[in-house]
């Protein structure tokens, strides 16, 4: 029997779940889907953010809804995807939600460690398992935006990279674990992207920040072709097969290209 449609999604559109849609990335992916014909969850923890970036998808035309979420916190989650599939069948969940903090490695801290899993990691391992059994249901996919830190961490990225590494590894073990489930798992990793996450951070010439719909785009070929993998811009790529062929090659290069980046002020 057909479900009745929700008030929020009357058209019965496909719903789509992104965390992290208060600012960023996540808002203006949010945005995207929506203009490609989904009803978007909107999750993050600032309220008043999320309910700018629903009017502004409604002012569009299109079709949102705000839960506020922490998503570090497993009840909550769970409550964001019940909340999503209230408004119809979920077809792509996207693990964005994420906190950058700098430390070197010889400095940082179990606590700051944690912090960094927490937001993360666990905050995308909570929304993978609750987004799950949804997913099946519909063959559905399921992202995550990891950092090109995973393919190469910085020297001054410690506690970020380490979360981002175990994120990937997580993630790629998901891929392969749903093959033939239907359900199509995906990992972005973008490199720097100007958004508020790194509004403090300089820059060198060779890593520059790339626009916010330049990430977007990556992500919609992503989720557009099923595919497993998007490093975002192309130039990381050299860095990852140098660090590939040679870890020292690697390591040189981010010591010569200083890419590290350094804190304004
Ligand atoms: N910017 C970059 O250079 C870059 C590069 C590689 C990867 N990334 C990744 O891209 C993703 C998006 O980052 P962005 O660049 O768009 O940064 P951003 O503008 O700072 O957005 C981060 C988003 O995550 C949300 N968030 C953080 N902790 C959360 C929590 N506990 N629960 C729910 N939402 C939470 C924030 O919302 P609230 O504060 O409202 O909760 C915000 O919407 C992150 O995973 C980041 O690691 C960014």
């Amino acid at each position: 029997m057909a479900e009745t449609p929700h008030p929020d999604n009357p058209r019965g559109l496909p719903v789509a779940v992104v965390t992290g849609a208060s600012s960023g990335i996540g808002a203006a992916l949010a945005a995207a889907l929506a203009e490609r014909g989904h009803c978007v969850a909107l999750a993050a923890r600032r309220a008043e953010r999320l309910a700018a970036v629903a009017a502004q998808i409604h002012s569009r035309g299109g079709a949102a809804f705000a839960v506020p979420t922490d998503a570090t916190d497993p009840g909550a989650v769970a409550a964001l995807c019940a909340a999503a599939r209230a408004r119809g069948a979920v077809t792509v969940v996207v693990a964005n939600a994420g906190v950058y903090g700098r430390g070197l490695a010889t400095e940082v801290t179990a606590a700051a460690l944690d912090a960094a899993l927490r937001d993360n990691f666990w905050s995308a391992f909570h929304l993978a398992q609750a987004a799950l059994p949804l997913l099946r249901e519909r063959r559905g996919q399921l992202v995550f935006v990891a950092s090109f830190d995973a393919k190469k961490g910085l020297p001054m990225d410690a506690a970020y990279a380490t979360a981002k590494c175990a994120l990937a590894g997580y993630a790629a073990s998901l891929r392969q674990a749903l093959h033939g489930s239907g359900v199509q798992v995906g990992i972005a990793f973008p490199g720097r992207v100007d958004t508020p996450m790194i509004d403090h951070v300089a820059v060198p010439w060779a890593s520059p920040k790339i626009p916010t719909e330049r990430a977007v785009r990556a992500i919609l070929w992503l989720l557009r072709h099923r595919r497993a993998e998007v490093v975002v811009p192309w130039w990381c790529r050299p860095l990852w097969w140098a660090d590939v062929l040679s870890p020292r090659l690697g390591d040189w290069l981010v010591r010569v290209l200083r890419l590290d980046g350094s804190v304004r002020g």
